[in-house]
């Protein structure tokens, strides 16, 4: 069997994961970007994004995809992707390696928001006042998109005693018992207590979160955001959050990335804004590491990979 050659755009550390999963393997560290070259006898390339979203994406480097089979994304999403990397090898994303932390995440913001988290941390007698909180259990959970992270989501929120409606592109029944499909983002939005935008930026959920949308929101809507910032039209959600319409954005992910020093979402008193931090946790690696092993037995075995992009989709 020829020497499988593996070029990883990922740091020592999960170069080290990936040995210790592939231990026939030579991986070798490449630059992040556009690969200019891979080293000879590459089969298989490990990619990070090519750009922050609203950035530019990179040409097409001569000579790709050179003798590459098969390409592992390290993020779910493609639209940090030019199209000519998905023309030639296989291409399969890192969907689900961070389902659980962005899950987590949400659940952070939903809790954050309920129970008034920061300011109901006091500071000396003088604010000894009981503060009324909201609750959790029975409140309504709207999920844009139900792929990897909305269904690791949908159970935890189901253990909380949350009502979970969500739409999806398909419109397949969902794969967790007890959660309901709406029949348009619509009437998601208009039955949710919180909605969390779970996925991918598409022509179809381009700024999909306009004003004729949020017009349709229950009054003191909690919108989340760990999928992508360009889902939102952002002078709608400004305005929204102004009139009182919606109480609260939770925004991990904004368009572009990093905003511009002065915009309005850093100081608005509605909106919470963390830095595309969400997915951020010490698995993450490791999960993608494990990702890719079994991925390449799969490869090995001449059988389907898991999680295969599909372009013309948009995921
Ligand atoms: N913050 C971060 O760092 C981070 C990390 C990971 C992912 N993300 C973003 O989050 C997105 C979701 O991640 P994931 O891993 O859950 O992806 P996924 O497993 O591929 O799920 C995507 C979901 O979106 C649904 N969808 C696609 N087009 C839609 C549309 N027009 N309207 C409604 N739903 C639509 C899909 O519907 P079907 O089920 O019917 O196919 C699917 O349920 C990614 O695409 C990525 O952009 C962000």
């Amino acid at each position: 069997m020829p020497e499988l050659v593996i070029a990883s755009q990922l740091n020592a550390d999960f170069n080290a994961l990936l040995a210790r999963e592939i231990p026939d393997a030579t991986i070798t560290p490449v630059p992040p970007g556009a690969p200019e070259s891979v080293p000879e006898g590459a089969s298989v390339l490990v990619a990070v994004p090519f750009r922050r979203a609203g950035a530019a994406l990179p040409r097409r480097p001569d000579g790709w995809p050179f003798n590459l089979r098969w390409v592992q994304l390290a993020s779910s999403g493609i639209d940090f992707y030019p199209d000519w990397l998905f023309e030639g090898p296989l291409v399969t994303s890192a969907r689900g390696t961070s389902a659980n932390a962005l899950a987590e995440f949400a659940l952070a913001a939903i809790f954050a928001a309920t129970k008034r988290l920061p300011e109901i941390w006091i500071d000396g007698p003088q604010r000894w006042n009981p503060i009324p909180l909201g609750t959790i259990t029975g409140s309504v959970l709207g999920l844009v998109g139900f792929g990897a992270a909305g269904q690791a989501l949908a159970r935890r929120a189901l253990a909380l005693g949350m009502r979970i409606v969500a739409v999806r592109r398909s419109g397949v029944a969902p794969e967790v018992p007890g959660v309901e499909l709406a029949p348009d983002l619509e009437t998601l939005f208009g039955l949710s207590d919180h909605v969390v935008l779970a996925a991918p930026l598409t022509p179809e959920t381009e700024r999909r979160v306009n004003a004729d949308l949020l017009a349709q929101a229950k009054p003191g809507l909690h919108l989340i955001n760990i999928a992508r910032g360009a889902l939102i039209d952002d002078d709608a959600l400004l305005a929204a959050l102004d009139s009182g319409k919606l109480s609260l954005a939770s925004l991990d992910v904004t368009h572009p990335e990093p905003l511009p020093d002065g915009h309005p979402f850093y100081r608005h008193p509605r909106v919470r804004l963390s830095p595309h931090t969400s997915v951020f946790t010490p698995d993450l690696r490791a999960n993608l590491a494990l990702k890719v092993a079994a991925n390449l037995n799969r490869l090995r075995q001449s059988q389907p990979l898991i999680d295969l992009v599909d372009r013309a989709r948009g995921y």
